[in-house]
């Protein structure tokens, strides 16, 4: 009898601790790393693809939380226009509003640059947020493989048809969302569209690659610019990034406790894009607010000015 009471009585004392005293500090270290910056943006204008949902939506909300004048790039509107309402309403700041972009479309990437270089003279943080994962064998509309052609080509032709903008407001960021999956990715310079084999998981790794790839030659041709270009993993985030699996996405709602929020996953775009010691850094890494280890492919330089000349070609741009 007494072993009962006192089962039940240790019961009592475990699941408090349990809810109250475990669960945080659990909670806080899925968190990761914060932005402790308390950079304040009046009179600054940014730029954020996909930022109707998930990481850029949050990342929009703290940037015009800090008083940026905030334009959500997005292809779905009537999504973005209402995550547009509700970070106006959530801040106080009026300046943020949608405008359409769809990267999987170059035409709508230059219909979305045309127009913004018309209704804006500065840029002053561009912040390639917008990705895709695990999508089933597709193209873009003109004809690149989907992961390559939104995570990577996309981003790749909207920042050079801003760079001008970017420099004539210097100092100004750029900020890249890459991934840790980027250690499991290649670039297939034999087989860039995939034609000839084609694994999803695969597909979004050797993008993710891209995008580091990307920012370490950017970098490099940014020197004495005033620009800076650096790229991030966000953690691992509840979001609506595993839609395109049916099976992820289901263990994903499951287990959101173990992920980071939307909001905790932005910390490290927040970061680059605003804290103070990072001014004059470029090309570099980062996760959870701090620098981060890049793999053996994402250090190649010769592997990123291939990838540089190769995007060129794809997109018929001629980039010095
Ligand atoms: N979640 C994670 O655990 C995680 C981990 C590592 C890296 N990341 C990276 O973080 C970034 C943001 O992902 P997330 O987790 O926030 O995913 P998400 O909730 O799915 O958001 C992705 C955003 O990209 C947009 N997008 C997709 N295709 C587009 C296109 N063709 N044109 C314009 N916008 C397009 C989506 O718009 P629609 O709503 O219209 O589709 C959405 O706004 C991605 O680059 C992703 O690779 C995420």
């Amino acid at each position: 009898m007494l072993g009962f009471v006192g089962s039940v009585l240790a019961l009592f004392a475990f699941v408090p601790l349990l809810v109250f005293v475990v669960a945080p500090i659990f909670r806080k270290f899925i968190a990761g790393g914060v932005c402790k910056s308390a950079a304040k943006l009046n009179g600054k204008v940014v730029v954020i693809t996909g930022a109707n949902t998930g990481i850029g939506k949050e990342t929009a909300r703290d940037l015009a939380g800090r008083g940026a004048k905030v334009i959500l790039a997005c292809r779905d509107m009537a999504k973005a226009e209402k995550a547009a309402c509700e970070i106006r309403t959530t801040t106080g700041n009026q300046q943020v509003t949608a405008k359409k972009l769809d990267l999987a479309d170059t035409k709508s990437i230059r219909e979305f640059a045309e127009n913004f270089l018309k209704e804006e003279k500065e840029l002053h943080i561009l912040i390639n947020n917008a990705g895709v994962m695990l999508c089933p064998y597709s193209k873009t509309a003109d004809g690149f493989e989907m992961h390559l052609g939104v995570n990577h080509l996309g981003h790749f032709l909207l920042t050079f048809l801003l760079i001008d903008c970017l420099k004539q407001s210097a100092p100004a960021r750029i900020v890249n969302v890459s991934s840790l999956a980027h250690h499991g990715g290649r670039i297939r310079f034999h087989d860039l569209q995939g034609e000839k084999s084609y694994n999803r998981s695969l597909a979004y790794c050797h993008s993710k690659l891209a995008n580091i790839l990307f920012t370490r030659e950017l970098a490099r041709r940014l020197q004495g610019t005033g620009v800076t270009v650096n790229v991030l993993h966000p953690g691992t985030v509840s979001s609506e990034l595993p839609r395109h699996s049916a099976i992820l996405d289901i263990v994903w709602k499951r287990s959101s406790f173990f992920l980071k929020t939307p909001a905790e996953g932005a910390q490290t775009s927040v970061y680059c894009a605003v804290a103070e010691e990072l001014e004059s850094v470029s090309g570099k890494y980062f996760s959870d607010c701090k620098p981060a280890y890049v793999s053996p492919q994402g250090r190649n330089e010769e592997t990123a000015k291939k990838l540089w000349d190769v995007s060129c070609e794809l997109l018929g741009i001629h980039w010095d």
